[in-house]
């Protein structure tokens, strides 16, 4: 598969392998024109200066794809210029009322938003939102660290698509029912048993993303993950009548992206 190469899904998907950077000046070989994403996700390489593998005991389970990818960008200064560099090339593509979603934890939160302040505007952050997902081990030194942090920023205040997701109530006086959601989304993370699991390393569950898609897009709208690794991202636009767009660097993903993205598309 050449760098670069796109696959359009028959209703709705495509993914092309290449760096987010020149995939995206290269407006996704030409589907994506400026002014027309509705949503960007990216769950970017957290930095944690390992290589990230596939879970052990996935072979059990699902399309195992025994991928890795390395997850170390240098020093956070460098990271966050790695991806103020993507996001400047990035914002022609977006609509006035496009969002973009930035995924990643404790190691940067800080210092992205800091910098998606400067390149979108302080005035067009949207979110803060807290993924809480519980699974792991605890620590003896600290609280344990038990979320990620996904950074929502607008292109335009006041026309920002935005449909509040409504989840199921937990208070006595709502029991049964449903109440919109606050920015903690509880969501459990991925097990070794899961069905959705691909063996696909820091894969994320499909209703977290199926949760951001619907509140952040409108139904029909073009949807992009340019970091899109197992296609979770593009399964969750395709399923709710997006476009979905991806780009990964690894074959592994572009081939595992496809493969889930059409499935979602024959339903
Ligand atoms: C955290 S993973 C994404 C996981 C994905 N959200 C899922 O549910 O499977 C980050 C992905 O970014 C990809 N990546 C790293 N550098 C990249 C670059 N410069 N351009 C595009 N993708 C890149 C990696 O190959 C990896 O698949």
């Amino acid at each position: 598969m050449q760098s670069g190469e796109a696959e359009r899904g028959r209703a709705g998907a495509v993914v092309v392998r290449g760096d987010w950077l020149e995939v995206v000046r290269g407006g996704f070989d030409g589907v994506v024109g400026p002014a027309s994403v509705d949503m960007v996700y990216a769950d970017v390489p957290f930095n944690t200066g390992v290589v990230k593998k596939s879970p052990p005991g996935g072979k059990k389970v699902g399309r195992v794809v025994d991928a890795a990818y390395g997850d170390a960008l240098g020093s956070t200064g460098e990271f966050v210029a790695w991806l103020r560099e993507r996001l400047e090339a990035t914002k022609p593509l977006l609509k006035r009322s496009a969002n973009v979603l930035i995924h990643c934890d404790w190691r940067t939160s800080h210092r992205v938003r800091v910098m998606l302040d400067e390149v979108f505007g302080e005035d067009r952050f949207v979110n803060h939102l807290i993924w809480s997902y519980g699974l792991g081990g605890s620590s003896p030194r600290r609280f344990a660290r038990k979320h990620d942090d996904v950074l929502v920023y607008c292109v335009e205040p006041g026309e920002a698509y935005f449909e509040p997701p409504r989840v199921r109530a937990t208070s006595n006086r709502l029991k049964g029912r449903t109440k919109k959601a606050t920015d903690v989304l509880e969501i459990p993370s991925l097990n070794n048993m899961a069905k959705e699991r691909t063996g696909y390393p820091t894969q994320k569950p499909l209703e977290l993303l199926e949760m951001l898609v619907v509140a952040c897009s409108p139904a029909g709208g073009v949807v992009v993950d340019p970091c899109c690794g197992s296609g979770t991202t593009l399964v969750a636009a395709v399923k709710h009548g997006r476009l979905a767009v991806g780009c990964d660097v690894s074959e592994k993903a572009v081939r595992l992206s496809r493969e889930r993205a059409l499935a979602a598309v024959r339903g």
